[in-house]
Parts: structure tokens; C-alpha cells; sequence
């Protein structure tokens, strides 16, 4: 009864932190996800206005006439950082950790996904950060969160498609090493830009944006043949007038397949020979951008001369990665977390 009540009062939470994106889930239920940007008052009137001197995700966004925004997970992990973006990533990290609701005297434990090739600095500084808001934190890379909360831990391959990265992982039944892994810097920010501007190069007269670029990927992103087209209604000298966009969003939500591909190619390369038709069995795509139809059949496609290939999506994208870490944080005594990542406290 005793062990039960000491164990009370750890809470053990996993979270996903994104680009874009940052997802905690805790043990006792919580969900949520916060959208990686803190913005401070330009001015006294902001303060005013908002009557915080921070504001942290989507109230971050809907008010940014009167904030500077900063995005402290800019590349997937913190960039090399000014003094406001530390400032910045500290104040997401606290914000993601009021969400999972602790009780005042209890020990946060948390395992945190960055991405697959996150340079030593860089975990090594957001470790230093978690310290003020976690008795105990370990960092690991983000696919292989995914890999472990599906319970893929061998002869499988995870491709997590976010804004910033996409990172991939073989599995091979232990902890990835460095050269399981591949983080390419090709993600959903990157289609964003391939399809402004392709959409500008068609229609020269026609106001696009990055942020309405996403909006119609996140709607109708696609890969190969387009199963509906894709018009939308798009401003031309001020006046909305619908444009098909079709051909403009395929070939941006394809530019990130070659990358893809190759890489995959390297890690199958790397397995045992007679462990390579079931790593090709079992790929995984996971984060935003697996949701873009069709990507599963194009990758099959890519691999073909390789025989057999079974291409899956995760079924949560959004909490696949922090469900993969809390599962991790829960299962794993702390004392072997050292074994398994980057690890502060304890
Ligand atoms: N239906 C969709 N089709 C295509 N892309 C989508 C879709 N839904 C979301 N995305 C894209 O997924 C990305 C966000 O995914 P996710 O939340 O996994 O990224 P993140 O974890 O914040 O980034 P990173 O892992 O690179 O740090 C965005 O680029 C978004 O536009
Ligand atoms: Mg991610």
C-alpha cells in the first residue's frame, strides 16, 4: 500500500515535441496537443491587450499582430539558439507540462522524441531545459518512440513525416544506433514551399501564402495519379477566383519520394540479408504527412524490384510518437533509461 502511494505521486508523461506540433500524453488520460510557438507582446498594449506578458500555441498564432513569434523547435530540435528562443523553448516545455495536469507535490518523469539524428548539443541543451519542470527526463529519437509504442521493434522500418524532418528508423531489436537512422530535411514545410511557389509560377497574378499552401495540403495532399482535382478558391489581384491546382500539388507532395526512397534503400541494405523481406513487410509511416493519399502505394511502388513490400499508416498520427514515449516512460524502470537515451535527473 505504501510502494502504491509513493508511486502516486510520480506522474509519468511522453511527448512528442514538433516542429510544428507538440503532443504530451500522460498516464492518467490526458491528450493534448499544443502548437509548438510562444509569442511575447511587441508592446505595453500587447500586454494590455492579452494581459500576459507570454502566449503560448494557437493563442500564440490568432493574436501574432501584436506578438513576436518564435518557434524554438524551428528544425525539429532546438536550432542553434538565442537567449529569447531558450527563453521560448522553456516556456513551451512548462506550457506542455501545466497541460498534463501535475499535482503540486508530484514528480514529473518524461520521455521526450526528437528527431532520429538530433545532434548530442542539441539533446544535451534540451535536456538542460527540461530540469526546471521534470524530476527526471530521456530523450530518444522520434521514430523509434513510434516503433516502441506499436510494438515493432524488429525487422521494421518507421518513417515519420513531420514539418521540419523526416526521420527514419530500422528497427532491428535493439536500440537504433546512429546509422539505423536518417533524418532528412525534407518535411511538410518544405512541400509547403515547393507548392507556393509552383502555384505562383502557374499563376503569377494570384496571392499565396505558406500558411494557405499547408491549408490546401493538409486538405487534399496527394501522391501519383490525383483521384479528384483539386480547385480551390485563391485570390488574383484581390478577387477570389478558383484555380485547379492539381498538377501544382502533386509535384510538390512528390519532391519528398527520391529522398525517401533512398534512404529506405540504405536501411533495408543494413539489415541481415535474411531479415530484409520482413523489414519490407513492415514499414510504418507515421506523423502529419503520412496522411497523404496515396503515399503507401507510391513507396510500395519506389521499392518493387525489392519483392514484397507492405507500406501501413499508424492509425493516431497526431499521438502515435507521445503514446510510443509514455508507453516507453511506463514500461521501462528508471534505472535503465540511461541504457536507452539521453538522460537528466534521476
Ligand atoms: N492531411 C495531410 N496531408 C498532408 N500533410 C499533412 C496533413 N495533415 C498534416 N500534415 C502536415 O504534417 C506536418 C505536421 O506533422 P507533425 O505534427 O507530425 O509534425 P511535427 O512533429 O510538428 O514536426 P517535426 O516532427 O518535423 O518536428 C505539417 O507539415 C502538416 O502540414
Ligand atoms: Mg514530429
Amino acid at each position: 500500500m505504501q510502494a502504491q502511494k509513493s508511486s502516486d505521486k510520480q506522474l509519468f508523461v511522453g511527448i512528442d515535441l514538433g516542429t510544428s506540433r507538440t503532443s504530451i500524453v500522460s498516464r492518467r488520460g490526458v491528450r493534448t496537443m499544443v502548437r509548438s510557438v510562444v509569442g511575447y507582446p511587441k508592446d505595453i498594449i500587447g500586454v494590455k491587450i492579452l494581459n500576459s506578458t507570454v502566449v503560448v500555441g494557437q493563442e500564440a498564432l490568432d493574436n501574432h499582430p501584436y506578438l513576436s513569434l518564435h518557434f524554438p523547435l524551428a528544425d525539429g530540435v532546438l536550432k542553434e539558439t538565442s537567449e529569447k528562443d531558450e527563453q521560448a523553448a522553456r516556456e513551451l516545455l512548462r506550457h506542455v507540462i501545466r497541460c498534463a495536469e501535475p499535482q503540486a507535490d508530484e514528480q514529473v518523469f518524461g520521455v521526450l522524441g526528437v528527431p532520429a539524428r538530433a545532434s548530442l548539443f542539441n539533446r544535451s541543451q534540451l535536456l538542460k531545459i527540461t530540469e526546471e519542470t521534470m524530476t527526471m527526463a530521456m530523450v530518444v529519437s522520434e521514430p523509434f518512440m513510434v516503433a516502441y509504442g506499436l510494438d515493432k521493434l524488429k525487422n521494421s522500418l518507421i518513417i515519420d513525416i513531420g514539418a521540419g524532418t523526416t526521420d527514419i528508423c530500422a528497427m532491428k531489436g535493439t536500440v537504433p544506433s546512429h546509422n539505423d537512422q536518417v533524418t532528412l530535411l525534407k518535411g511538410g514545410n518544405y512541400i509547403d514551399e515547393v507548392f507556393s511557389h509552383a502555384v505562383a509560377e502557374s499563376y503569377p497574378d494570384v496571392q499565396m501564402t505558406r500558411f494557405l499552401a499547408q491549408k490546401i495540403k493538409d486538405k487534399y495532399g496527394f501522391v501519383g495519379e490525383p483521384t479528384q482535382e483539386v480547385v480551390v478558391s485563391l485570390r488574383s489581384n484581390g478577387k477570389p477566383l478558383l484555380h485547379d491546382v492539381t498538377r501544382e500539388l502533386r509535384f510538390a507532395c512528390e519532391t519528398i519520394i527520391p529522398d525517401i526512397l533512398e534512404s529506405l534503400e540504405t536501411l533495408v541494405a543494413g539489415f541481415d540479408p535474411e531479415d530484409q523481406a520482413e523489414a519490407l513487410n513492415n514499414i510504418v509511416l507515421a506523423g502529419g504527412g503520412c496522411n497523404m493519399i496515396g503515399l503507401d502505394t507510391a513507396l510500395a511502388e519506389g521499392l518493387k524490384e525489392y519483392g514484397k513490400v507492405h507500406v501501413t499508416r499508424v492509425a493516431d498520427p497526431d499521438f502515435a510518437g507521445a503514446a510510443g514515449a509514455l508507453k516507453l516512460a511506463t514500461e521501462l524502470p528508471t534505472e535503465y533509461w540511461n541504457q536507452v537515451g539521453d538522460v537528466i535527473g534521476g
